[in-house]
């Protein structure tokens, strides 16, 4: 099989990774890819979100899947396109992508179906908002409606600070012209269940559990992730049960009755509350960076679990390592408000574990860092214990006078 990835960061060298392994693959394409997965794929420099050009790309190259990382492009309805031609691509729909794209969608259907979330009321009035706040209890959770690069969440702690998310989100419009998801506040511990899902058949993957702040003690703000495992102590199989019977099959079944079934990966970011398994976000893809340590456990053929999902067969059974693994996110100094880009990086080939690239380049012949989040070191191991040593040893082999990362990822489990 010849298979084309789309998309260009350390998940999408995640999904190469796994493609990689894979006995049905001869030939792997990324578009655009990077300096890592230019090791194991042939990067193709076409944008995620060019849909025209990549349909072109595959048809021209006889490729075989086209497996969709980033939201950008089933946003732009790159597996409407796709499937229109008769090509064969893992990733959603637009219309199914709309459980990520529209947390008013996603609630809504979450409400019509029964399964279980957080209280809700969307507003795109700001004195409604506001008026709505004022007689609830605190912190109010505040959510833009649509896509916000992972910062239109606030936790207001004081009306003040509510007043001012509103404001930002309503009045300024900072994020665009949209409404405001006013929720209630949940609490409990959260885990990332993502599956593969065709229709109303969902295969559940490995929990993982990702570290939102940027520095040591979850202090600092929100980025993008800093560092993820896998193996959640504190998560049971009962746990895993609940949340599959109550919310990720359930989730599947209803997108199946809206007329819009899902094909693809649902990312289901959950709560463990006093109350049971509850959804605090989904989204339509693979998550970043939980991919990234979930997918090294894949025993099997994973271009098998691609194409049966792209053209609705049953996959064969999909096997995971019994092994863990911790994987530490480099990151640019500054990320994730202003850094600088194009500082040297040294010692990724001492690395006894896998790297994957999230933001680097070759500059002249040399690897240089190129984005925010730069690598992600994993480390495999028979407990967390081992998994957490080893990678931070690894990651201390990195040598990058401009980057940054946590020392503490896993501390939830060892607390
Ligand atoms: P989201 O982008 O929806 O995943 O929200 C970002 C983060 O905000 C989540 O990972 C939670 O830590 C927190 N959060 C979101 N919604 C709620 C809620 N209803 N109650 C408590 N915390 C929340
Ligand atoms: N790790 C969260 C996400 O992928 O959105």
């Amino acid at each position: 099989m010849k298979v084309l990835v789309v998309g260009s960061g350390g998940r999408e060298h995640a999904i190469v990774d796994a493609l990689h392994r894979s006995p049905s693959v001869d030939k792997i394409y990324c578009a655009p890819g990077n300096a890592g997965i230019a090791q194991q794929a042939e990067c193709v420099a076409i944008k995620d979100t060019e849909v025209e050009k990549l349909k072109r790309f595959v048809e021209e190259n006889a490729i075989d899947l086209t497996v969709v990382g980033p939201e950008a492009a089933l946003a732009v309805g790159i597996a409407d396109e796709f499937r229109k031609a008769g090509l064969k691509i893992f990733g959603h729909t637009k219309a199914a992508a709309r459980i990520e794209t529209s947390k008013e969608f996603a609630k809504q259907l979450m409400e019509k179906y029964g399964i279980p979330t957080a209280g809700y009321k969307a507003f795109d009035s700001y004195d409604e908002a506001v008026a709505y706040v004022e007689s609830r209890p605190l912190p109010a959770v505040l959510k833009y409606d649509g896509l916000a690069a992972g910062k239109g969440v606030v936790i207001a702690e004081t009306i003040e600070e509510a007043r001012e998310a509103l404001r930002d989100m309503l009045l300024d419009d900072r994020f665009g012209k949209g409404r405001v998801v006013v929720e209630d506040f949940l609490e409990g511990p959260e885990f990332s269940l993502m599956c593969f899902v065709e229709g109303e058949n969902v295969y559940p993957m490995p929990v993982a559990q990702d570290h939102k702040r940027a520095y040591d003690g979850d202090k600092g703000p929100n980025t993008g992730g800093m560092g993820a495992y896998t193996s959640l102590p504190f998560i049971t199989a009962d746990d895993l049960e609940y949340a599959m019977e109550h919310v990720m099959r359930p989730t599947a079944k209803a997108m199946v009755a809206e007329g819009c079934p899902l094909t693809g990966v649902l990312y289901g970011g959950l709560m463990k509350t006093a109350d049971g398994v509850k959804v605090i976000e989904f989204n339509a893809r693979f998550g970043d960076p939980e991919t990234e340590v979930v997918l090294p456990l894949i025993d099997s053929d994973i271009a098998n679990v691609f194409e049966a999902v792209a053209t609705a067969v049953t996959p064969a059974p999909i096997v995971w390592s019994k092994d863990v693994t911790l994987g530490i996110v480099l990151a640019s100094k500054g990320y994730p408000g202003d850094y600088a880009k194009g500082y040297p990086i040294h010692g990724t080939e001492r690395v006894d574990g896998t790297v994957f690239h999230m933001g680097t380049a070759v500059k002249d012949g040399e690897l240089v860092t190129n984005g925010g989040r730069v690598l992600f070191v994993v480390a495999k191991g028979a407990t967390l214990a081992d998994a957490h040593r080893k990678a931070n040893e690894e990651v201390s082999k990195i040598e990058c006078e401009n980057l940054f990362h946590r020392t503490d990822i896993g501390h939830k489990a060892f607390a």
